[in-house]
């Protein structure tokens, strides 16, 4: 029933800054592993051949041993400097500027995800990028901390209230690239995925110019009567149905939702009987979700899926 899969590991990197932060780490790993060895080995050897009873007495005594001193002094100390050199180089490939306009503003809201683009569209969930182009994404939040991490595209960064923060973010090759919030930010928790669409630039500019237009206006007599009941019904409230310039941001902007895969951020798949199933219990598939059970009808509910499915 579930529409998203399980995220991906960071060390299946598909991007720069995520190719330098897995090579890191596993540089890293691999340095550590080896003192580790060393020390272990060496506590080992010690506790074995040294131990009380063999060889009474004091062991023998090396201090002032000029060589010895220089070698364990030089030896951690190339570790460290090396260690540092390559943090640096991979700080330098992942840290993105903070003195330009951001390419895409994600706000992180209880509980899915925001995406406002520097050409005025707009999507909730599902981030559409074009392949190859590394876009400066500014992350934000409208009420509490989460986390905005996709392993395989970016660094995971908080979404802070008050206090913006940037990632970079590429694809290196088209796919769909899954993330989560990695910051507990109440019962929805587990419910604010993030479904990264890297597609050839062609097809993003498409995507983004019709995300740009107003909605289809409905055609069915069913579809009519579902726009009227977006209005009378309290939907309208919170989430937007129009194009850009629509100021609704409570909740997601609803205005091609029939193009997304998803719904509820992650919970279900967008399908009318899914759709139907979320309209008339949203508490029941997402508890504690700020969609109130709008006590709709079967017909209003159908009504509404009819509209809502030609929002494409
Ligand atoms: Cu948002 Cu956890």
């Amino acid at each position: 029933m579930t529409s998203a899969g399980s995220v991906a590991s960071p060390f299946d990197a598909h991007s720069p800054e995520a190719h330098a932060i897995a090579g890191l780490f596993a540089e890293t790993l691999v340095v550590c592993a080896v003192v580790g060895a060393i020390v272990a080995g060496l506590v080992a050897y010690c506790v074995v051949r040294f131990r009380a009873g063999r060889r009474p007495g004091e062991p023998i005594q090396v201090h002032g041993a000029t060589w010895l001193e220089i070698t364990w002094t030089l030896i951690p100390l190339a570790v460290v400097v090396g260690l540092f050199v390559r943090t640096a180089q991979a700080m330098g490939v992942a840290d993105p500027p903070h003195d330009r306009d951001p390419d895409v503003v994600v706000t992180g809201h209880q509980w899915w995800w925001e995406a406002r683009y520097a050409s005025g569209a707009v999507a909730a969930n599902e981030i559409h990028i074009p392949v190859g182009k590394n876009l400066l994404v500014r992350i934000e939040s409208a009420d509490v901390v989460h986390d905005f991490w996709v392993p395989q595209l970016a660094r995971k960064m908080d979404a802070v209230p008050g206090h913006p923060s940037f990632v970079w973010m590429q694809a290196d090759v088209s796919g769909t690239y899954l993330g989560a919030c990695a910051e507990y930010c109440g019962a929805q928790h587990a419910w604010m995925r993030i479904v990264v669409i890297a597609e050839p630039p062609s097809v993003f500019d498409a995507w983004e110019r019709h995300q740009r237009e107003p909605a289809s206006p409905p055609a069915t007599d069913a579809a009519v009567r579902g726009a009227r009941h977006f209005t009378s019904k309290t939907c309208i409230e919170c989430h937007a149905i129009g194009g850009p310039g629509e100021q609704a941001r409570v909740a997601p902007d609803l205005t091609h939702l029939a193009q997304r895969g998803s719904l509820g951020a992650g919970v279900l798949g967008n399908t009318p009987a899914e759709l139907a199933h979320w309209l008339r219990d949203p508490q029941g598939v997402k508890p504690g979700s700020h969609m109130p059970d709008a006590q709709l009808t079967d017909a209003e509910v159908s009504d509404l899926v009819a509209y809502f499915e030609t929002l494409r």
